[in-house]
Formats: C-alpha cells, structure tokens, sequence
C-alpha cells in the first residue's frame, strides 16, 4: 500500500464518521426496495436458517429496509418488531407488506432509544447488513443493547458485509473477530460463524453470518 493510498482511505475515513448511518438510504429507497425484494428471506439466510425459531417467537428485526424479513417471519407466526430509521423505507416496507402483522418502528442503533424504553426482550434479534454502518465505538454500543433487549435464551443473527462502500454510503470494514471479541465482552457466545457469497451476485461482496447467544449462568 503506497502513501497516496493510505492518505486517500484515511480521508474517506474522516468523510464517512461525520455522516449519518443512514446516508444514501433515503434517496434511493424505491430502487433499493425492489432489490431487497429480489431476493427471499430463505436466500438471504440460508447459512442460518435451521437457528431461527421453530415456535412462535418475540422478534425484533433492526435496520429492516422493505421489511422482506420481517414479513416473512411474521407469515412463520413471530411476533415481529421492525425497527427501520430510514423514514422513506419504512413507509414502503409498510406498504408492501401491509398484509403481514409487522410493528414498524423509527428507531436507531446504537442507542435504539424507543425499544429500550419499552422495556421488552426478544427471543430473535436479526441485524442483516446494518453493522457495518456503524464505526467502532457505535459497534460497542449497539452490542451492548443488543445484549440489553434479548431474553435469557434468546439469539441474535447478524451479517456482516464485506466489500467494496457504494457511492454515497457510510460503511467501516467489520470483523467476525471484532464482533465476537465485542459479543463476549456483552455476555454473548458465538453458537455460529460462516461466510457466503453475495445472494445478490455482487462478486466484489461476501458475508459473514453470526448466531450470538446468552452465555449460560452456572
Ligand atoms: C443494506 S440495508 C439492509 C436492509 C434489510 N435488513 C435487508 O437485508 O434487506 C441497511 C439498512 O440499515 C438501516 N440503517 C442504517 N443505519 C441504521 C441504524 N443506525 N440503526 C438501524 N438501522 C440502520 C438502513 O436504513 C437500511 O434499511
């Protein structure tokens, strides 16, 4: 890595910690919407789908988008949370899956002040491609609710994307090792780690898929 490279990643850097988690989302909703639907739920998470509830189950899916997850789970019989900050996405997710009981909430890692305050566990909390907007001391944080709103057995799931940051966004590179270094500081052991490619078919784009559960007490 030459010099110029290494001015020019610490200046983008600097750029994406002055904007919002959410930069790019609102403008391109209605685009981003059909391609979040392009895909299924049963895609999206075929690395992790024998973890998910079998029973009907409190879920709280956070950074929903069009909300595809969110109703596939509640047609499974979960009761499903959607916490979505993006206020153009929320109004379309409620749109389209206006079929499906979903409760659409405005809210934001890392504080998720309005879940928090509701004081209300979940048995699943699923993070899929919302880590990576946060920088490290939000990531910290937001582990920390996240072990806050879950329940004495309950699991979260999340991805963490790998890849190049589309124009526009705020993205940091994420770890499988930082983000259960950041688990087991919370009281949370890892019961899964994989990596996939891109159910989108992005070749620059991989995932890691983690299952985050409560430590047992002994
Ligand atoms: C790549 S999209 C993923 C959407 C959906 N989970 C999916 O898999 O299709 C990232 C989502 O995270 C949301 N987001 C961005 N910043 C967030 C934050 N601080 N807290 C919660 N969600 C956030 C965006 O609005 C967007 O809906």
């Amino acid at each position: 890595m030459n010099s110029d490279t290494t001015s020019e990643q610490s200046h983008s850097m600097a750029t994406m910690a002055t904007m919002a988690t959410t930069a790019g989302y609102g403008e391109a909703a209605a685009a981003l919407v059909e391609q979040y639907e392009s895909v299924t739920f049963e895609e999206v998470h075929r690395e992790v789908l024998q973890l998910f509830p079998s029973r009907p189950a409190s879920v709280l899916d956070i950074g929903a988008g069009s909300g595809r997850d969110a109703a596939a789970l509640a047609a499974r019989g979960h009761r499903v949370v959607a916490v979505e900050p993006t206020a153009e996405l929320r109004a379309l997710g409620r749109r389209i899956h206006a079929d499906q009981d979903i409760e659409w909430v405005d809210d934001a890692l890392p504080e998720l002040t309005v879940v928090r305050g509701q004081e209300r566990r979940f048995d699943l909390i699923l993070l899929t491609a919302v880590w990576m907007h946060l920088d490290a001391g939000q990531r910290s944080a937001a582990m920390a609710a996240l072990a806050g709103l879950l329940a004495t057995d309950g699991q979260v799931i999340l991805s963490l994307r790998h890849g190049p940051v589309p124009e526009g966004r705020r993205m940091f590179p994420v770890s499988a090792h930082e983000t259960i270094d950041l688990s087991r500081a919370c009281g949370l052991d890892v019961v899964h780690c994989s990596e996939r490619d891109d159910p989108h078919g992005r070749r620059a784009v991989t995932w890691t898929y983690l299952a985050l559960r409560p430590t047992p007490q002994s």
